[in-house]
């Protein structure tokens, strides 16, 4: 087993980066786990519970000075532009997803840092079979994104077998939360759809009907990610990266859950042609059995246990 002393989580103050510095905050200790962000702004808790700093993943000497300082044994890097805004800016994208990564593998080569690398649903193309999507298959992505991703997961093993750096990761599908929430994925819709059947008791979904993705709520991706960090490592065949899912649903299976709670929640759609092309090529679900097999990976959120959730925790927010 990998012992996490001291943790360092890049994109902390993002969609997943929020909870995950929070649950590792928990078990491991506030004074821990430093959260890094650069983009947002960090709120109140990410600053009062732990450290934090300002890091851009490509100042490979400022990310080196915080590993080294503190004598981070373990990265979380979360860092990276989703699908949609890669999509605005490739360039861009490349620049803070392969360089971002680059870097932290970099330093994790020379600092022995385990790394824990999120690719994702997007790391899959239009050639990758969509229903039950083996763990090793086609992977031909033909967005930026998927272009980092795919490359992330290859670069990852690469360290792993070439320089024994402790690389693993997962791919995850699509994540649903109501503390953070996301900026530029294609499956943003179903984390904005509540926001709005709440305030607004309606909502205008960008993907079409039938467009059915791969999802997962929060708490079993915060799950998923430190169970794997915390395996046995003589138990993982796989490394980079796992398939794991929770649930599948289209747009219109989401509306209809929320409409049984809320009643008078009604959804138009506009579909914006570049999102729906990528949702198109993404698969509907994965097989996630090497993740059930090599350690005891679970989910406990399916569609109906989200919506009860999300509903309850967001109205209390909002
Ligand atoms: N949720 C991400 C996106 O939509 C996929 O990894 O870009």
């Amino acid at each position: 087993m990998h012992g996490m002393k001291t943790i360092l989580i890049t994109g902390a103050t993002g969609q997943i980066g929020t909870e995950l510095t929070r649950a590792l905050r928990t078990k491991y200790g506030g004074q821990n786990v430093i959260a890094a962000g650069h983009r947002r702004e960090p709120d109140k808790s990410l600053v009062e519970q732990g450290p934090f700093c300002r890091i851009d993943v490509t100042h490979r000497e400022a990310l080196e000075k915080a590993v080294a300082e503190r004598r981070v044994d373990t990265i979380f890097h979360l860092a990276s532009l989703l699908s949609a805004d890669a999509e605005k800016k490739p360039q861009l994208a490349w620049d803070v997803n392969m360089g971002g990564l680059f870097n932290v593998l970099e330093i994790s080569r020379a600092h022995g840092c385990a790394v824990f690398f999120p690719s994702s649903i997007g790391a899959f193309g239009p050639l990758t079979p969509q229903d039950n999507t083996p763990q090793d298959t086609i992977q031909r992505p033909n967005t930026m994104y998927g272009v980092t991703k795919v490359s992330g997961e290859l670069l990852c093993d690469y360290y792993h077998q070439r320089y024994g750096v402790d690389t693993r990761g997962v791919r995850y599908p699509g994540l649903i939360s109501y503390q953070t929430p996301p900026t530029g994925g294609t499956t943003d819709y179903a984390v904005h759809i509540f926001y709005e059947a709440i305030k607004n008791r309606r909502y205008e979904c960008f993907l079409a009907e039938g467009t059915r993705l791969d999802m997962m709520y929060m708490p079993d991706a915060i799950k998923a990610a430190i169970d794997l960090m915390e395996a046995d490592s003589a138990h993982l065949v796989h490394r980079n990266s796992f398939n794991v899912t929770a649930m599948s649903f289209a747009p219109e299976q989401l509306a209809a859950a929320i409409k049984q709670r809320i009643p008078d929640f009604v959804m138009d759609y506009r579909i914006d042609p570049v999102r729906q092309a990528i949702a198109e090529s993404w698969p509907r679900y994965m097989d996630d059995s090497a993740a059930r097999q090599e350690w005891d990976w679970q989910p406990d959120y399916d569609l109906d246990a989200m919506v009860d959730d999300m509903l309850e925790n967001l109205s209390k927010r909002l």
